[in-house]
C-alpha cells in the first residue's frame, strides 16, 4: 500500500515524504517534481507558458501513472485531489494522508517561494485562506486519516506515519 500524502502547500508533504521514505527504506515520489522531470521545466514555466489547466492535465497524466506503485511514499501537489479522476487513481493502491496547519502558519512556510505561482490574483495570506475554504472539504472527504502539522515536531510526525 501506498503512503500518499495530501494537502495544501507548505503542509510538509515533500519533507516529511522524503524523510518517512528514507527511514522505512520506500521509494519516495513527488507529483510535482515528476512533472518537471518530463517537461524538463520549473512549476512557474509551466505555469506561465501553458497556463494551470496544462498543468493540471500532466499532473493527472503523471498521477495515472504511478497508481501502479504499491509501496512507495508519494507527496502530491496541492491542487492533485481537484480531480476525482486523480483521485480514483491514487486511492486505488494507496492511503490518504491529509496534512494540515494554519493559513498563517502556510504563509509563513511558502513565503518567498519561487516555486509556487500564485493561483488566484488574490495576495498571498488571503488566497490561502480562499483556496482552503473550497479545499478543505475535499481534502477532508478523501482523507483516510487527518494529521495537524501545528503542534508537533517533523520528528514527532514521522513517528507517526511510521505506524502506517
Ligand atoms: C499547487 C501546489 C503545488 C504545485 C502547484 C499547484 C496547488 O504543490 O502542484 O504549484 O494548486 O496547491 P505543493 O503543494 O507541493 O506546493
Amino acid at each position: 500500500m501506498n503512503i500518499v500524502l495530501i494537502g495544501f502547500r507548505g503542509t510538509g508533504k515533500t519533507t516529511l515524504g522524503k524523510a518517512l521514505a528514507e527511514k522505512l527504506n520506500r521509494p519516495f515520489l513527488d507529483t510535482d517534481a515528476l512533472i518537471c522531470e518530463q517537461t524538463g521545466l520549473s512549476i512557474p514555466n509551466i505555469f506561465s507558458s501553458i497556463g494551470e489547466k496544462g498543468f493540471r492535465n500532466i499532473e493527472s497524466e503523471i498521477i495515472q501513472k504511478i497508481q501502479t506503485k504499491e509501496d512507495a511514499i508519494i507527496s502530491c501537489g496541492g491542487g492533485a485531489i481537484l480531480d476525482p479522476e486523480n483521485i480514483k487513481h491514487l486511492k486505488k493502491n494507496g492511503f490518504l494522508v491529509l496534512l494540515t496547519a494554519t493559513a498563517e502558519t502556510i504563509e509563513q512556510r511558502i513565503r518567498g517561494s519561487l516555486e509556487r505561482p500564485s493561483l488566484t490574483e488574490k495576495e498571498p495570506l488571503e488566497e490561502i485562506r480562499h483556496l482552503l475554504e473550497i479545499r478543505n472539504p475535499l481534502y477532508r472527504k478523501v482523507a483516510d486519516l487527518v494529521i495537524d502539522t501545528e503542534s508537533k515536531t517533523p520528528e514527532e510526525l514521522i513517528q507517526q506515519l511510521e505506524t502506517l
